[in-house]
């Protein structure tokens, strides 16, 4: 293994969409590890919008990545060297390592992963954070009965393709937003979901209407905006609104226009920001119960890979342009159990 560590570092922090000169890479050398702690090689690094908002400086609901320091993240690896008795070389483990090749840690908050299981890469995705957010956010706070109309939007990526997926399993009609033509043929030909919506249209209410012509039960809110304005005017009378995500704002420099709430009070909805990480009670039921429908088929998932950790970067910046179709990863190493 090489005795370089590759870094991406956070540069500057960025008005409106961030760009690749915000982030800087950096090689130095690899640090041993201590006793108690473990060296770990990065085999795959989560990229996720929630690190626009680790990119600036003010008030969150976590604390901002430091400048000059390596940029946060989930990641999956291969543990080659360790002093700690908890893991051994060659186990594969899910942890929050951030965009380096490796990392010296103490081992906290790392699990270990079984890939006989499911490919080590999931635990990022529909095994993993993602998936997580989908289960508890629709199943806790949208709470869908059989036979309700679903809408998730950001439909075809991490978070809302295993939102209409799981929908379909509690027997729901489900309708995906996403934008442009391609997803929304992705959503209902490989996921399975009644319907695709684009937002790339001049009357998203219309098409929205005509998808959900028993109006809209439980919308799993992901993106904000346009879309959420659209949908409010078709809940029905006790809807359910997971809000998990603005996508559509993260970058704004301006406040935005809301949408009109009063469909809210007249139809006496419920809508609940939530944060995943408060939910960990519920990490047993969903890898029992997302574990087994990903081992059927019934929970189906894609990976969007870019290779190499040098165009991390440009891979985020991506994910604000809707470059990314599902869950996006970069390869920042061998992954022993695939190539
Ligand atoms: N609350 C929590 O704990 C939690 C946890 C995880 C994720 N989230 C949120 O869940 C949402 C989805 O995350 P993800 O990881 O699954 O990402 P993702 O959906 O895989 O990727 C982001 C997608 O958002 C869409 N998008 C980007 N800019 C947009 C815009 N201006 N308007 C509408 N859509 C836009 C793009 O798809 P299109 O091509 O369809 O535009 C893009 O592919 C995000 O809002 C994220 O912050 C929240």
């Amino acid at each position: 293994m090489s005795r370089l560590n590759t870094r991406v570092l956070l540069k500057s922090r960025p008005t409106g969409m961030p760009r690749v000169s915000d982030f800087e890479i950096v090689q130095s050398p690899l640090a041993a590890p201590g006793p108690g702690e473990v060296l770990a090689r990065t085999i795959y690094l989560s990229l996720d919008p929630y690190m626009r908002g680790r990119m600036n400086e003010g008030r969150s609901y976590a604390k901002p990545a430091d400048l000059g320091q390596v940029m946060v993240g989930g990641t999956v690896s291969e543990i080659v060297e360790s002093n700690h008795p908890g893991f051994a070389r060659g186990d594969f483990v899910v942890g929050y390592d951030g965009w380096q090749s490796s990392a010296v840690s103490t081992g906290a908050g790392m699990r270990k992963l079984d890939p006989r299981q499911a490919p080590i890469s999931t635990a990022l995705g529909v095994l993993g954070m993602p998936g997580m957010t989908a289960y508890v956010g629709l199943l806790d706070i949208g709470q869908p009965r059989a036979g309700e109309t679903v809408v998730v939007s950001a439909a075809a990526g991490a978070v809302g393709s295993a939102v209409g997926q799981i929908a379909k399993i509690k027997g729901c009609r489900v309708v995906g937003v996403a934008g442009g033509q391609a997803k929304c043929d992705h959503v209902v030909r490989d996921l399975g979901f009644d319907a695709g919506v684009s937002y790339r249209t001049d009357d998203l209410f219309g098409a929205l209407r005509a998808a959900c012509p028993q109006g809209i039960d439980v919308y799993f809110e992901n993106v904000g905006g346009v879309v959420l304005d659209a949908v409010l005017r078709l809940i029905n009378q006790g809807a359910r609104i997971p809000l998990c995500g603005l996508i559509s704002q993260y970058n704004a420099t301006e406040t935005t226009p809301g949408p009109n709430i009063r469909p809210l009070l007249f139809n006496r909805a419920l809508i609940k920001g939530f944060i995943v990480s408060d939910h960990m009670d519920r990490a047993a039921d969903f890898l029992r119960d997302c574990g087994q429908w990903v081992r059927d088929g019934r929970l189906k998932y894609r990976e969007d890979i870019v290779n190499g950790l040098e165009h991390g970067p440009a891979a985020f910046i991506g994910l604000f342009d809707g470059r990314n179709l599902g869950k996006l990863l970069v390869q920042v190493g061998p992954d022993p159990t695939r190539d």
